[in-house]
Protein backbone atom coordinates (compact mmCIF):
# COMPACT_ATOMS: atom_id res chain seq x y z
CA UNK A 1 0.00 0.00 0.00
CA UNK A 2 1.18 3.79 -1.09
CA UNK A 3 1.92 5.51 2.03
CA UNK A 4 -0.50 8.48 2.87
CA UNK A 5 0.35 12.00 2.55
CA UNK A 6 -1.87 14.46 4.55
CA UNK A 7 -2.14 18.41 4.04
CA UNK A 8 -2.81 20.23 7.02
CA UNK A 9 -4.04 23.62 7.19
CA UNK A 10 -4.06 25.01 10.43
CA UNK A 11 -1.24 22.74 11.80
CA UNK A 12 -0.12 24.87 14.19
CA UNK A 13 -3.53 25.20 16.13
CA UNK A 14 -5.17 23.39 18.76
CA UNK A 15 -6.85 20.33 16.90
CA UNK A 16 -3.82 20.61 14.04
CA UNK A 17 -1.17 20.07 16.58
CA UNK A 18 -2.82 16.74 17.88
CA UNK A 19 -3.62 15.26 14.34
CA UNK A 20 -0.45 15.78 12.98
CA UNK A 21 0.78 13.40 16.54
CA UNK A 22 -2.26 11.21 15.68
CA UNK A 23 -1.47 10.78 11.69
CA UNK A 24 2.50 10.00 12.45
CA UNK A 25 1.63 7.37 14.70
CA UNK A 26 -0.45 6.16 12.30
CA UNK A 27 2.31 6.10 9.43
CA UNK A 28 0.66 8.97 7.10
CA UNK A 29 3.66 11.56 5.74
CA UNK A 30 2.37 14.78 7.84
CA UNK A 31 2.90 18.50 6.07
CA UNK A 32 1.45 21.61 6.44
CA UNK A 33 1.33 25.18 6.27
CA UNK A 34 1.96 28.16 8.50
CA UNK A 35 1.52 32.00 8.46
CA UNK A 36 4.13 34.56 9.19
CA UNK A 37 4.35 35.53 12.65
CA UNK A 38 6.31 38.90 13.54
CA UNK A 39 7.68 36.63 16.74
CA UNK A 40 9.06 33.27 15.50
CA UNK A 41 8.69 32.19 19.15
CA UNK A 42 4.95 32.18 18.69
CA UNK A 43 5.23 30.72 15.37
CA UNK A 44 5.05 27.09 15.65
CA UNK A 45 4.96 26.76 19.81
CA UNK A 46 2.12 23.38 19.27
CA UNK A 47 3.78 21.65 16.90
CA UNK A 48 7.91 22.43 18.05
CA UNK A 49 8.07 18.94 19.24
CA UNK A 50 7.05 17.57 15.66
CA UNK A 51 9.79 19.48 13.82
CA UNK A 52 11.98 16.65 12.85
CA UNK A 53 8.55 14.57 12.03
CA UNK A 54 7.27 16.76 9.49
CA UNK A 55 7.51 19.29 6.84
CA UNK A 56 5.87 22.98 7.00
CA UNK A 57 5.77 25.70 4.32
CA UNK A 58 4.82 29.51 4.98
CA UNK A 59 1.76 29.88 3.24
CA UNK A 60 -1.79 31.93 4.02
CA UNK A 61 -5.72 31.02 3.23
CA UNK A 62 -5.53 34.26 1.72
CA UNK A 63 -2.42 33.70 -0.68
CA UNK A 64 -4.08 31.57 -3.50
CA UNK A 65 -1.01 31.06 -5.85
CA UNK A 66 1.24 29.74 -2.46
CA UNK A 67 -1.98 27.65 -1.40
CA UNK A 68 -1.98 25.72 -4.73
CA UNK A 69 1.82 25.76 -5.20
CA UNK A 70 2.16 23.99 -1.81
CA UNK A 71 -0.36 21.78 -2.37
CA UNK A 72 0.93 20.76 -5.77
CA UNK A 73 4.39 20.52 -4.70
CA UNK A 74 3.02 18.03 -1.68
CA UNK A 75 0.76 16.34 -4.11
CA UNK A 76 -1.20 14.81 -0.90
CA UNK A 77 -3.73 11.89 -0.67
CA UNK A 78 -5.63 13.82 1.85
CA UNK A 79 -6.49 17.25 3.17
CA UNK A 80 -7.50 18.59 6.43
CA UNK A 81 -8.71 22.08 6.37
CA UNK A 82 -8.19 23.57 9.93
CA UNK A 83 -7.29 26.60 9.33
CA UNK A 84 -9.50 29.30 10.47
CA UNK A 85 -10.16 32.27 12.55
CA UNK A 86 -11.55 30.21 14.85
CA UNK A 87 -12.67 32.88 17.84
CA UNK A 88 -16.67 33.86 17.41
CA UNK A 89 -16.69 37.01 19.42
CA UNK A 90 -14.08 38.52 17.57
CA UNK A 91 -15.49 37.56 14.61
CA UNK A 92 -17.67 40.36 15.24
CA UNK A 93 -14.70 42.94 15.57
CA UNK A 94 -13.40 41.16 12.20
CA UNK A 95 -15.74 40.16 10.08
CA UNK A 96 -14.28 40.61 6.81
CA UNK A 97 -11.18 38.76 7.28
CA UNK A 98 -12.96 35.91 9.20
CA UNK A 99 -14.87 35.49 5.72
CA UNK A 100 -12.73 35.74 3.65
CA UNK A 101 -10.11 32.83 5.94
CA UNK A 102 -13.49 30.65 6.82
CA UNK A 103 -15.34 30.71 3.75
CA UNK A 104 -13.41 31.71 0.21
CA UNK A 105 -10.05 29.57 1.82
CA UNK A 106 -12.07 26.50 1.67
CA UNK A 107 -13.51 27.53 -1.79
CA UNK A 108 -9.85 28.01 -2.59
CA UNK A 109 -8.49 24.35 -2.01
CA UNK A 110 -11.59 22.85 -2.94
CA UNK A 111 -11.12 24.88 -6.69
CA UNK A 112 -7.27 23.15 -6.28
CA UNK A 113 -8.57 19.92 -6.03
CA UNK A 114 -11.23 19.83 -8.72
CA UNK A 115 -8.67 21.63 -11.14
CA UNK A 116 -6.12 18.61 -10.66
CA UNK A 117 -8.41 15.55 -11.39
CA UNK A 118 -10.38 15.42 -8.10
CA UNK A 119 -8.20 12.39 -6.54
CA UNK A 120 -7.41 13.88 -3.15
CA UNK A 121 -9.41 13.22 -0.27
CA UNK A 122 -10.95 16.49 1.59
CA UNK A 123 -12.17 17.68 5.02
CA UNK A 124 -13.67 20.58 6.06
CA UNK A 125 -13.58 21.36 9.71
CA UNK A 126 -17.39 22.36 10.04
CA UNK A 127 -18.63 23.72 13.07
CA UNK A 128 -21.34 23.34 15.68
CA UNK A 129 -21.91 26.89 15.57
CA UNK A 130 -23.21 26.97 12.23
CA UNK A 131 -26.74 25.71 14.39
CA UNK A 132 -26.72 28.99 15.27
CA UNK A 133 -30.19 29.71 17.12
CA UNK A 134 -31.57 25.88 15.87
CA UNK A 135 -32.37 23.40 17.68
CA UNK A 136 -34.79 19.89 17.34
CA UNK A 137 -37.80 19.50 19.35
CA UNK A 138 -35.81 16.89 21.98
CA UNK A 139 -33.12 18.97 22.60
CA UNK A 140 -30.40 18.06 20.45
CA UNK A 141 -28.49 19.25 17.23
CA UNK A 142 -27.72 16.56 14.24
CA UNK A 143 -26.83 16.52 11.30
CA UNK A 144 -30.44 17.12 9.89
CA UNK A 145 -31.01 20.40 11.93
CA UNK A 146 -31.30 23.83 10.44
CA UNK A 147 -28.77 25.91 10.21
CA UNK A 148 -29.54 29.88 11.38
CA UNK A 149 -25.77 31.14 12.64
CA UNK A 150 -25.71 33.62 15.16
CA UNK A 151 -22.13 35.42 13.80
CA UNK A 152 -19.75 36.05 11.38
CA UNK A 153 -18.04 32.92 12.31
CA UNK A 154 -20.72 30.62 11.52
CA UNK A 155 -22.04 32.25 8.84
CA UNK A 156 -18.53 32.09 6.95
CA UNK A 157 -18.22 28.75 7.91
CA UNK A 158 -22.17 27.82 6.41
CA UNK A 159 -20.98 28.98 3.70
CA UNK A 160 -17.44 26.58 3.86
CA UNK A 161 -20.27 23.74 4.88
CA UNK A 162 -22.09 24.44 1.99
CA UNK A 163 -19.31 24.63 -0.70
CA UNK A 164 -17.87 21.18 0.46
CA UNK A 165 -21.41 19.86 -0.15
CA UNK A 166 -22.03 21.55 -3.71
CA UNK A 167 -18.28 20.55 -4.72
CA UNK A 168 -19.22 16.97 -3.67
CA UNK A 169 -22.27 16.60 -5.68
CA UNK A 170 -21.35 18.69 -8.96
CA UNK A 171 -17.79 17.62 -9.80
CA UNK A 172 -17.70 13.99 -7.76
CA UNK A 173 -14.78 15.08 -5.49
CA UNK A 174 -13.99 13.05 -2.02
CA UNK A 175 -15.28 16.00 0.22
CA UNK A 176 -16.61 15.60 3.84
CA UNK A 177 -17.77 18.28 7.03
CA UNK A 178 -17.13 17.15 10.40
CA UNK A 179 -19.21 19.28 11.82
CA UNK A 180 -17.85 19.08 15.79
CA UNK A 181 -19.06 20.35 18.94
CA UNK A 182 -16.59 22.81 21.31
CA UNK A 183 -13.71 20.60 21.73
CA UNK A 184 -10.99 21.61 24.36
CA UNK A 185 -7.30 20.47 26.03
CA UNK A 186 -3.89 22.22 27.06
CA UNK A 187 -3.38 23.30 24.03
CA UNK A 188 -6.75 25.63 23.79
CA UNK A 189 -5.94 29.00 23.30
CA UNK A 190 -6.74 31.06 26.58
CA UNK A 191 -9.21 33.48 25.36
CA UNK A 192 -11.51 30.54 24.82
CA UNK A 193 -13.58 30.23 28.25
CA UNK A 194 -12.44 26.54 29.42
CA UNK A 195 -8.63 28.23 29.02
CA UNK A 196 -9.33 31.21 30.16
CA UNK A 197 -11.31 29.80 33.30
CA UNK A 198 -8.52 26.73 34.18
CA UNK A 199 -5.53 29.81 33.80
CA UNK A 200 -7.12 31.87 35.86
CA UNK A 201 -8.74 30.03 38.75
CA UNK A 202 -5.03 28.82 38.83
CA UNK A 203 -3.21 32.08 38.87
CA UNK A 204 -5.89 33.03 41.36
CA UNK A 205 -4.93 29.28 43.37
CA UNK A 206 -1.48 30.96 43.12
CA UNK A 207 -2.07 34.79 44.46
CA UNK A 208 -1.19 35.82 40.33
CA UNK A 209 -5.05 37.35 39.97
CA UNK A 210 -7.44 38.28 42.14
CA UNK A 211 -10.47 37.86 39.63
CA UNK A 212 -11.61 36.72 36.71
CA UNK A 213 -13.56 38.36 34.09
CA UNK A 214 -16.20 36.87 31.88
CA UNK A 215 -19.01 37.48 30.17
CA UNK A 216 -22.06 35.17 29.58
CA UNK A 217 -22.31 32.08 32.24
CA UNK A 218 -25.88 30.80 31.48
CA UNK A 219 -24.80 29.60 27.56
CA UNK A 220 -24.16 25.72 27.82
CA UNK A 221 -21.60 23.86 25.38
CA UNK A 222 -21.34 20.39 24.93
CA UNK A 223 -17.44 20.01 25.40
CA UNK A 224 -15.00 17.21 24.02
CA UNK A 225 -11.47 17.03 24.06
CA UNK A 226 -9.74 17.77 20.59
CA UNK A 227 -7.59 14.16 20.89
CA UNK A 228 -10.49 12.94 20.62
CA UNK A 229 -12.00 14.68 17.95
CA UNK A 230 -9.12 14.41 15.62
CA UNK A 231 -9.76 10.79 15.42
CA UNK A 232 -12.99 11.17 14.23
CA UNK A 233 -11.66 13.77 11.41
CA UNK A 234 -9.20 10.75 10.22
CA UNK A 235 -12.11 7.99 10.49
CA UNK A 236 -14.46 10.34 8.32
CA UNK A 237 -11.52 10.53 5.36
CA UNK A 238 -11.00 6.80 5.88
CA UNK A 239 -14.69 5.88 5.05
CA UNK A 240 -15.44 5.37 1.69
CA UNK A 241 -18.40 7.45 1.33
CA UNK A 242 -17.98 11.21 1.59
CA UNK A 243 -20.63 12.73 4.17
CA UNK A 244 -21.06 15.10 6.64
CA UNK A 245 -20.86 14.17 10.12
CA UNK A 246 -21.81 15.26 13.55
CA UNK A 247 -18.74 15.24 15.90
CA UNK A 248 -19.94 15.93 19.88
CA UNK A 249 -20.30 14.05 23.40
CA UNK A 250 -23.66 14.19 23.39
CA UNK A 251 -23.57 16.25 27.55
CA UNK A 252 -23.97 19.60 28.22
CA UNK A 253 -22.92 22.17 30.85
CA UNK A 254 -23.19 25.89 31.48
CA UNK A 255 -20.79 28.48 32.30
CA UNK A 256 -21.64 28.69 35.88
CA UNK A 257 -21.57 24.81 35.77
CA UNK A 258 -17.32 24.71 34.35
CA UNK A 259 -16.77 27.39 36.69
CA UNK A 260 -17.96 25.12 39.75
CA UNK A 261 -15.88 22.01 38.09
CA UNK A 262 -13.04 23.79 38.24
CA UNK A 263 -13.07 26.09 40.96
CA UNK A 264 -13.94 22.87 43.48
CA UNK A 265 -11.31 20.92 42.44
CA UNK A 266 -8.94 23.76 43.32
CA UNK A 267 -11.11 24.16 46.65
CA UNK A 268 -12.14 27.60 45.78
CA UNK A 269 -15.42 29.03 45.42
CA UNK A 270 -16.16 31.10 41.85
CA UNK A 271 -18.57 33.36 43.30
CA UNK A 272 -15.81 35.00 45.39
CA UNK A 273 -13.96 35.77 42.18
CA UNK A 274 -15.61 36.08 39.01
CA UNK A 275 -16.76 39.09 37.73
CA UNK A 276 -18.85 40.05 34.39
CA UNK A 277 -17.85 42.33 31.83
CA UNK A 278 -19.92 43.70 28.60
CA UNK A 279 -17.41 43.37 26.70
CA UNK A 280 -16.97 39.67 26.84
CA UNK A 281 -20.50 39.24 25.94
CA UNK A 282 -21.34 38.64 22.08
CA UNK A 283 -23.76 40.81 19.82
CA UNK A 284 -26.11 37.70 19.58
CA UNK A 285 -25.51 34.77 21.90
CA UNK A 286 -25.63 30.81 21.04
CA UNK A 287 -27.59 29.79 24.20
CA UNK A 288 -27.45 26.01 23.87
CA UNK A 289 -25.30 23.50 22.22
CA UNK A 290 -26.03 19.41 22.39
CA UNK A 291 -24.62 17.39 19.82
CA UNK A 292 -26.36 14.16 18.50
CA UNK A 293 -23.63 12.43 17.18
CA UNK A 294 -25.35 8.87 16.39
CA UNK A 295 -24.57 8.93 13.17
CA UNK A 296 -20.35 7.95 13.57
CA UNK A 297 -20.89 6.40 16.52
CA UNK A 298 -23.39 3.92 14.30
CA UNK A 299 -21.72 4.10 11.14
CA UNK A 300 -18.09 4.73 11.77
CA UNK A 301 -17.38 3.52 15.42
CA UNK A 302 -16.32 6.55 16.44
CA UNK A 303 -16.85 7.51 20.70
CA UNK A 304 -15.30 9.75 22.92
CA UNK A 305 -12.86 8.57 25.08
CA UNK A 306 -11.92 11.45 27.68
CA UNK A 307 -14.23 12.43 30.08
CA UNK A 308 -15.58 15.83 30.58
CA UNK A 309 -13.83 15.88 34.27
CA UNK A 310 -10.50 13.95 32.85
CA UNK A 311 -9.90 16.87 30.24
CA UNK A 312 -10.59 19.71 33.08
CA UNK A 313 -7.95 17.75 34.64
CA UNK A 314 -5.62 17.59 32.45
CA UNK A 315 -5.90 21.01 31.58
CA UNK A 316 -5.27 22.08 35.47
CA UNK A 317 -2.12 19.96 35.55
CA UNK A 318 -0.87 21.91 32.86
CA UNK A 319 -1.53 25.28 33.39
CA UNK A 320 -0.22 24.23 37.01
CA UNK A 321 3.04 22.97 35.61
CA UNK A 322 2.76 26.15 33.76
CA UNK A 323 2.36 28.67 36.10
CA UNK A 324 3.70 27.04 39.26
CA UNK A 325 7.38 28.78 38.77
CA UNK A 326 6.27 32.61 38.28
P1 LIG B 1 -7.04 27.20 16.41
O1 LIG B 1 -6.26 26.62 17.55
O2 LIG B 1 -7.42 28.64 16.46
O3 LIG B 1 -6.17 26.94 15.09
C1 LIG B 1 -6.46 27.61 13.90
C2 LIG B 1 -5.27 27.47 12.97
O4 LIG B 1 -5.55 28.17 11.76
C3 LIG B 1 -3.97 28.08 13.54
O5 LIG B 1 -2.89 27.27 13.18
C4 LIG B 1 -3.90 29.43 12.80
O6 LIG B 1 -2.60 29.95 12.69
C5 LIG B 1 -4.43 28.99 11.43
N1 LIG B 1 -4.82 30.13 10.61
C6 LIG B 1 -5.62 31.17 10.95
N2 LIG B 1 -5.70 32.04 9.93
C7 LIG B 1 -4.94 31.54 8.92
C8 LIG B 1 -4.62 31.97 7.60
N3 LIG B 1 -5.10 33.12 7.10
N4 LIG B 1 -3.80 31.19 6.84
C9 LIG B 1 -3.29 30.05 7.34
N5 LIG B 1 -3.54 29.60 8.59
C10 LIG B 1 -4.36 30.33 9.35
O7 LIG B 1 -8.38 26.37 16.14
P2 LIG B 1 -8.72 24.85 16.51
O8 LIG B 1 -9.44 24.84 17.81
O9 LIG B 1 -7.52 24.00 16.32
O10 LIG B 1 -9.81 24.51 15.40
C11 LIG B 1 -9.43 23.94 14.16
C12 LIG B 1 -10.53 24.17 13.13
O11 LIG B 1 -11.74 23.56 13.58
C13 LIG B 1 -10.88 25.63 12.87
O12 LIG B 1 -11.25 25.74 11.52
C14 LIG B 1 -12.08 25.87 13.77
O13 LIG B 1 -12.85 26.93 13.26
C15 LIG B 1 -12.77 24.53 13.65
N6 LIG B 1 -13.59 24.13 14.80
C16 LIG B 1 -13.06 24.16 16.05
C17 LIG B 1 -13.82 23.73 17.10
C18 LIG B 1 -13.28 23.75 18.51
O14 LIG B 1 -14.08 23.70 19.45
N7 LIG B 1 -11.98 23.77 18.71
C19 LIG B 1 -15.13 23.25 16.89
C20 LIG B 1 -15.62 23.22 15.59
C21 LIG B 1 -14.84 23.64 14.54
P3 LIG B 1 -2.16 31.20 13.63
O15 LIG B 1 -1.72 30.59 14.92
O16 LIG B 1 -1.07 31.83 12.82
O17 LIG B 1 -3.36 32.07 13.80
N1 LIG C 1 -14.18 33.16 24.92
C1 LIG C 1 -14.95 33.53 25.98
N2 LIG C 1 -14.43 34.42 26.87
N3 LIG C 1 -16.17 33.00 26.11
C2 LIG C 1 -16.92 33.39 27.20
C3 LIG C 1 -16.43 34.29 28.14
C4 LIG C 1 -15.14 34.84 27.97
O1 LIG C 1 -14.65 35.64 28.76
N4 LIG C 1 -17.39 34.46 29.10
C5 LIG C 1 -18.42 33.70 28.74
N5 LIG C 1 -18.15 33.04 27.59
C6 LIG C 1 -19.07 32.15 26.87
C7 LIG C 1 -19.33 32.59 25.42
O2 LIG C 1 -20.25 33.68 25.37
C8 LIG C 1 -19.87 31.29 24.84
O3 LIG C 1 -21.25 31.19 25.12
C9 LIG C 1 -19.13 30.20 25.63
O4 LIG C 1 -18.52 30.86 26.74
C10 LIG C 1 -18.04 29.48 24.83
O5 LIG C 1 -17.18 30.46 24.25
P1 LIG C 1 -15.80 30.02 23.56
O6 LIG C 1 -14.99 29.18 24.47
O7 LIG C 1 -15.19 31.27 23.02
O8 LIG C 1 -16.27 29.04 22.39
P2 LIG C 1 -17.42 29.19 21.28
O9 LIG C 1 -18.52 28.24 21.63
O10 LIG C 1 -17.79 30.59 21.07
O11 LIG C 1 -16.66 28.71 19.97
C11 LIG C 1 -15.87 27.53 19.96
O12 LIG C 1 -16.66 26.42 19.60
C12 LIG C 1 -17.17 26.44 18.26
C13 LIG C 1 -17.99 25.16 18.08
O13 LIG C 1 -19.25 25.32 18.63
C14 LIG C 1 -14.72 27.77 18.98
O14 LIG C 1 -13.79 26.71 19.11
C15 LIG C 1 -15.20 27.79 17.54
O15 LIG C 1 -14.05 27.84 16.67
C16 LIG C 1 -16.00 26.52 17.30
O16 LIG C 1 -16.44 26.46 15.97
Amino acid sequence: MTKQTAFITGISGQDGSYLAEYLLNNNYEVHGIVRRNSVAEHQESRIDHLAPFINVYYSDMLDNNSLRNTIEKVSPTEIYNLAAQSHVRISSEIPEFTTHVNAIGPLRILEVIKNSGGNVKFYQASSSEMFGKSVDADNFQRESTKMIPVSPYGCAKLFGYNITRHYREAYNLFAANGILFNHESPRRASNFVTSKVVKTAVQIKFGLATKLTLGNLDSQRDWGHSRDYVRAMVKILKHNIPDDWVVATGETRSIRQLLEVVFGRLDLNYQDYVVQDPKFMRPEELQYLRGDATKIREELGWKPEITFEEMIDEMLEFWIKNLSDK
